[in-house]
């Protein structure tokens, strides 16, 4: 049987601990008790605790982080290590393309995260995806092939089937629009070579996610293309009948 898709809202660096939890409340009492998918909400590091005293458990929804460091203690001012989050989360992101262009994160930080991730026993959720420029120089599936060869490559076939790959086109991400249906599928099926390379030839059960502006009314058509197993959701993710909206759309 496939994992259900994963329906994950990355608030980025928005919402205190007081308006996560509200949000967090309201969008335990949308979605349905059978959801059909399995939701993912992933808060700045200070709302993590105040956001698993909501959910209390509840099996719908699982937590995550928006980022780690790669070391698991040391002298690093300012850093949050995986073993850390671990008491909370149980994914982490890695590669989400703010992190790869406004903190400088080369693919090989990318894999060491995604290491980090792996060894405190959590979820990694790996972003990757081309900017508008490298699209229109058509490196796009070379861009691809790189990032995700870079951060699964290698990895023992058990630590590999705990990672979730998020499809995000730079250009798609807060602009309104989305990739097509088609570019997504092209995008899947690269994506799905590179973890069958790293399976070394086996098929296994990794989902890949689309995210860049998908909203309630888009998620249907862009998440029924061909290999999607879910979205990675920005903006929409922060209001709660727009992001239970997006898991109704995909509830298998
Ligand atoms: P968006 O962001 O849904 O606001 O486009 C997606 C993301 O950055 O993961």
């Amino acid at each position: 049987m496939p994992p259900p898709p994963l329906i994950a809202g990355n608030w980025k660096m928005h919402q205190t601990p007081p308006q996560a939890a509200d949000l967090a409340a309201k969008i335990l009492e949308l979605l349905p008790p059978n959801p059909g998918v399995e939701v993912l909400l992933i808060p700045p590091y200070p709302c993590l605790q105040t956001v698993h005293e909501v959910l209390q458990g509840d099996p719908r929804v699982a937590l995550g982080a928006q980022n780690c460091h790669w070391e698991d203690q040391g002298a690093f001012t300012g850093e949050v290590s995986a073993p850390m989050l671990k008491a909370w989360c149980q994914y982490t992101l890695v590669g989400h393309s703010e992190r790869r262009q406004l903190f400088h994160e080369t693919d090989d930080i990318v894999r060491s995260k995604l290491e980090a991730v792996l060894r405190a026993g959590m979820r990694p959720v790996l972003a990757v995806g081309e900017t508008a420029e490298e699209r229109r120089l058509g490196q796009t599936h070379a861009v691809l092939a790189r990032q995700a060869r870079a951060g699964l490559l290698g990895l023992p076939l058990d630590q590999l089937l705990t990672c979730t790959v998020a499809y995000e086109p730079v250009w798609a991400i807060g602009s309104g629009a989305a990739a097509d249906p088609s570019d997504i599928a092209e995008a899947t099926a690269i994506l799905r070579e590179v973890v069958e390379e790293a399976a070394s030839g086996q098929a296994p059960a990794v989902r890949i996610l689309y995210g860049g502006s998908v909203t309630a009314d888009s998620a249907a058509e862009l998440l029924g293309a061909r290999g999607v197993a879910g979205a990675l959701v920005g903006g929409a993710s922060l209001k709660a009948p727009e992001f239970c909206g997006i898991a109704a759309a995909v509830s298998r």
